[in-house]
């Protein structure tokens, strides 16, 4: 697939995403929602290199402002489902990416830009960062899992109050809340991201990758979760990272893990 509104660049076996439609402040429309899924279900899944992903905002006034309100006068009952039904599929191939996914939170991050933030597993924010769940502005609620993650990460209370006043907080107060992992300044938020990403890629992937799943298994219909984590535990401790950064320990050295 061509990327148009996505800008991709691989360096160091990072990957830096890029949302690149600035004059609509980096607004989620169908294309680029086609572009996501795509990079998460079939190109990065390639890229067996990676030790990881960045996502952020093309300019310097927004990571993304949302859905692309324009696209929604088109929509209404089966199409707004299917929407957000289609939002949802693509968020969660991010929640689920077996490597680190961190948001480079670099000035708007509404909305779907909210969502999309929430489905990676960090966020960094920019000290111009805004974060907020406008949609009852419009008369609609968050439909590509806001309700829920928004939940998850803050509590029941501020998810209520931001998803109900539609109000925007600022990176201090996303800090606060436990929204963003870190706020550094304007500018220096990709920094952080790679610099979060490197420090995961000295561990052991197969361990990345359990902690991921298991992390989200809490959150997973159904799946009891502490069964997950025995489960997960027994696989990592039968690679052959495990012996490695063992005898690593042992003998006072640096491991050398293969993933395997
Ligand atoms: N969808 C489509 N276009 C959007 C957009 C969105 N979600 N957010 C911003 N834009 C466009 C604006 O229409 C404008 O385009 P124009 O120059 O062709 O008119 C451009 O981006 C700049 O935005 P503007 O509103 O002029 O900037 P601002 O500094 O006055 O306000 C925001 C910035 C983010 C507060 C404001 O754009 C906003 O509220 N956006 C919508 C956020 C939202 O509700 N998101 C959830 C959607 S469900």
């Amino acid at each position: 697939m061509t990327y148009e509104n996505l800008l991709l660049s691989e360096e160091n076996n990072i990957l830096i995403v890029t949302f690149n439609r600035e004059k609509a402040l980096n607004a989620l429309n169908r294309r680029t929602m086609l572009e996501l899924n795509h990079l998460f279900s079939e190109d990065a899944p390639a890229r067996t290199n990676l030790k990881g992903i960045v996502l952020t905002g093309a300019g310097d006034r927004a990571f993304v402002a949302g859905a692309d309100i324009k696209e929604f006068l088109e929509m209404e009952g089966e199409k707004g489902q299917n929407m957000a039904q289609y939002g949802q599929d693509t968020l969660f191939l991010i929640e689920r990416f077996s490597k680190p996914v961190v948001a480079a939170v670099n000035g708007f991050a509404l909305g779907g830009g909210c969502e999309l933030a929430m489905a990676c597993h960090l966020r960094v924010a920019g000290e111009k960062a805004r974060f907020g769940q406008p949609e009852v502005n419009l008369g609609i609620i968050p439909g590509y899992g806001g309700t829920q993650r928004l939940t998850q990460l803050v509590g029941k209370a501020k998810s209520l109050e931001l998803c109900m006043t539609g109000e925007m907080i600022d990176a201090t107060e996303a800090h606060r809340l436990g929204l963003a992992n870190y706020v550094v300044p304007a500018g220096e938020e990709v920094i952080m991201a790679i610099n979060l990403i490197e420090k995961t890629a000295t561990k052991g992937p197969i361990a990345i990758a359990k902690v991921i799943e298991s992390v989200n298994a809490f959150f997973e219909d159904g799946v009891d979760g502490f069964a997950y984590e025995i489960k997960a535990f027994g696989e990592t401790t039968n690679t052959t990272d495990f012996r490695e950064g063992a005898t690593a320990f042992t003998e006072k050295r640096t491991p050398k893990f293969e993933g395997k």
